[in-house]
């Protein structure tokens, strides 16, 4: 009997659909090359939810996802609902997705492909090895802070408005991502280092305490601290100093970015999104592409490689993991390359005859 699984899928707007539709081929020829069985229960999210109900993140969506073994997702948003009310932007689908699932813990690898390395804007001798997981907090901070809105006040007897976002974080919220980081880097190089902006926040004084004290609790590791400015350089000066990050909501989403372009495409790039126990999601890093959405130009290798995230971190199937990750870097060996990655000498492909290409592999 093979082992079998329910996935929710979840492909969202723009490019979703077709880098979901080549995933999911992936996903059944490597199911049964492991004797595992899936079956795919498709969903609304984003602003195709919005068109479909007026709701980003309907209740049955969630419902679904939380009976479900994992969550695949693709993208969501679009130039069609950017001046929606923020309550039905596509983004508060996805917030309300993490929210819903508690998924505190967002894993980012970036990491250089030896077949990619021509493809980064850095020099080759500063990207070649490199290999970071970054752990980014992703449903505290700023990003879920409260107060928070758009409040009409007054000046010195003048009606003002001020709009108002609240980073905040308690101590068991920076704990638990914590343990996660140290829990990772002690499986990778055992090199943690943890971003604030301590100089200034006093949120980021908590975190830094926190995370301080914790490190007793992980001796294998070495510890370290930066302020996120700092940070930013240090990434693009000399990215291969790092091993695993960690950081809050806010400063994880935008070094997450940072880390992923220095691999070539953010088009390549994985996550996972995890929490206590119940289904993680696992999505691309990039976004929905409405630009080249249905022209059959997306990368499909980044939507693939989170199907892989999946079966390792949320199947516990490590080895149908190994066997995607492995044809992705054979069908990368053998030359094909979609548009955001080609260079001189290699072979335009479209997503589905990536795709294509994929299985080609996968059976051979
Ligand atoms: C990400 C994205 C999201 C975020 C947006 C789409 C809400 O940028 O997953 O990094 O800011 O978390
Ligand atoms: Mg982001």
């Amino acid at each position: 009997m093979p082992q079998s699984f329910n996935i929710t899928l979840l492909p969202g707007d723009g490019i979703g659909p077709e880098i979901m539709a080549v995933t999911v081929e992936v996903l059944q020829a490597v199911g049964k090359q492991c004797d595992l069985q899936f079956s795919f229960t498709e969903a609304l999210i984003g602003g195709s939810a919005i068109d479909a109900t007026g709701n980003p993140l309907p209740d049955e969506t969630l419902d679904i996802c939380r009976g479900s073994d994992a969550v695949l997702l693709a993208a969501i948003g679009g130039y069609k609902w950017d001046s929606l009310p923020r309550h039905q932007r596509p983004e508060t689908g996805l917030l309300g997705l993490r929210a819903g699932l508690s998924l505190f813990a967002n894993l980012r690898p970036a990491t250089i492909l030896p077949q990619l390395v021509e493809a980064s804007s850095l020099k080759r001798e500063l990207v070649e090895g490199v290999d970071i997981m970054v752990v980014r907090e992703l449903t505290g901070g700023i990003y879920f802070g409260k107060p928070r809105g758009i409040f009409d006040g007054d000046l010195e007897g003048k009606p003002i408005k001020r709009g108002v976002n609240t980073m905040a974080y308690t101590d068991a919220e920076v704990d638990r991502i914590g343990r996660v980081a140290f829990e990772t880097a002690q499986k990778r190089q055992g090199r943690l280092c943890s971003v604030d902006k301590a100089n200034v926040l006093e949120v980021s004084q908590l975190w830094r305490d926190r995370i301080t004290a914790l490190a007793s609790d992980y001796p294998k590791v070495e510890l370290s601290h930066l302020y996120v400015d700092n940070a930013a350089m240090q990434l693009v000066r000399q990215p291969k100093q790092f091993d695993t990050i960690v950081t809050g909501n806010l400063f994880g989403d935008i070094l997450s970015d940072a880390a992923a372009m220095m691999t070539g495409s953010i088009g390549m790039l994985p996550s996972a999104s995890l929490g206590e126990n119940g289904p993680g999601v696992f999505e691309p890093v990039h976004g929905s592409a409405p630009d080249i959405a249905g022209q059959d130009k997306a990368n499909p290798l980044a939507q693939v490689l989170s199907a892989a995230m999946m079966l390792k971190y949320g199947l516990d199937q490590p080895e149908a993991a190994k066997k995607i990750e492995q044809a992705v870097l054979s069908t990368l060996d053998r030359g094909y390359r979609t548009g955001d990655i080609w260079c001189e000498g290699t072979t335009p492909v479209g997503c589905q005859e990536m795709g294509d290409a994929l299985l080609a592999t996968l059976s051979a």
